[in-house]
């Protein structure tokens, strides 16, 4: 979010990975009742967003593994944030190594039974110049759309992370009902997750234009209020970058989350539609105790609502798992998952 350094990852390697085809990992993609997913999705963790893995596989920190070990460790849903556009030649095309990993990513997703989200992560590069990269962000869907047709309902489509700038809402109301029209050619009931603009925040879902005819849309929504907490001395955020030593945890902080989070429970009532809160945590620099109430507090509120959740991240920052110690972040584990 509000990110000025870019940690996209560049290019693509040559990868020979074992991995099966999204056919192969399918049953028949039977159309699911959004609100009865949301309630299955319940918990969840994004990964692989910033992996090395997606430029060369043999390097990758994720493993096969982390599957398994996010699914014991009581997740029920991962959302993958995909960078697609840095893997596309000059006609839109996407390479194989990349789409040979996302395979592989998907099939051990769902050998462990975990409900996997397909979230396009190129918000930054689409917020600078939404007509110019328009091609490529339809040419994401028209391939990965029909490649997951097949698969287990258990896959989501998320169709973009996190609007802003240039793209207006007016823009990205019109966008996503074409990149949505894409997706229902091949995947006519698979449920499919859009935000709002301005970021996914909350404030700003009565922007949000959906076709009322689809049924099987999940709302998405992102929490990191108040910035000044959880993104204190994080470099891609200038406007927090300075703050530092801010804890967490009055009253009306508590009480703020629980009147943001029903503001759009009132919106989610009135237009009869789920909400997946795809985004939250503290940064790193904030203190231990402070990012873990703030923590509890987020989920457990989202779960008084009957809201799918999944947190950011996994790994390499806000994480809940480190990776160097090779064990969960007990304090934010637990917090998540008590
Ligand atoms: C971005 C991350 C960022 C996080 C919190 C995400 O949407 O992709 O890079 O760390 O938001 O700012």
């Amino acid at each position: 979010m509000r990110r000025s350094i870019d940690r996209v990852l560049h290019g693509a390697a040559i990868l020979a990975v074992v991995c099966t085809t999204g056919a192969s990992v399918a049953h028949a993609a039977n159309g699911v009742d959004p609100f009865k997913q949301v309630k299955q999705m319940k918990r969840g963790v994004n990964i692989l967003g910033y992996d090395p893995l997606w430029k060369n596989f043999k390097e990758g920190r994720f493993r096969e593994r982390h599957f398994k070990l996010i699914k014991k460790g009581g997740f029920q849903t991962v959302r993958i944030n995909l960078h697609g556009f840095d893997h596309m030649d000059s006609t839109g095309k996407l390479d194989e190594s990349f789409l040979h990993t996302l395979d592989w990513a998907v099939q051990n997703a769902l050998s462990n039974k975990l409900y996997v989200i397909l979230d396009l992560h190129n918000y930054t590069d689409f917020a600078k110049d939404p007509v110019g990269y328009r091609p490529k962000f339809l040419a994401f869907w028209r391939q990965i759309a029909p490649r997951y047709k097949d698969a287990s309902n258990h896959v989501l489509f998320e169709i973009l992370n996190e609007p802003n700038g240039e793209l207006t809402p007016q823009l990205w109301n019109e966008y996503l009902r074409e990149a949505l029209a894409i997706i229902r050619e091949t995947n006519p009931t698979r449920n499919v997750i859009i935000g709002p603009p301005f970021w996914n925040t909350f404030d700003h879902l009565k922007e949000l234009d959906l076709p009322k005819e689809d049924r099987h849309i999940i709302v998405t929504i992102h929490y990191y209020l108040p910035m000044s907490f959880t993104h204190q001395g994080a470099l891609w955020a200038p406007e927090w970058v300075h703050f530092s030593g801010v804890r967490w945890g009055t009253e009306a902080e508590r009480r703020k989350v629980v009147e943001d989070f029903g503001q759009a429970q009132e919106w989610a009532k009135a237009n009869h539609r789920p909400i997946l809160l795809g985004e939250f945590g503290a940064y790193d620099k904030g203190d231990m105790e402070s990012r873990a109430a703030y923590t509890a507090h987020v989920v457990r509120t989202a779960e008084s609502l009957g809201w799918a959740w999944t947190y950011w991240q996994f790994d390499p920052d806000f994480i809940v798992f480190d990776m160097e110690r090779d064990q969960w972040v007990k304090p934010i584990w637990k917090a998540l998952i008590p």
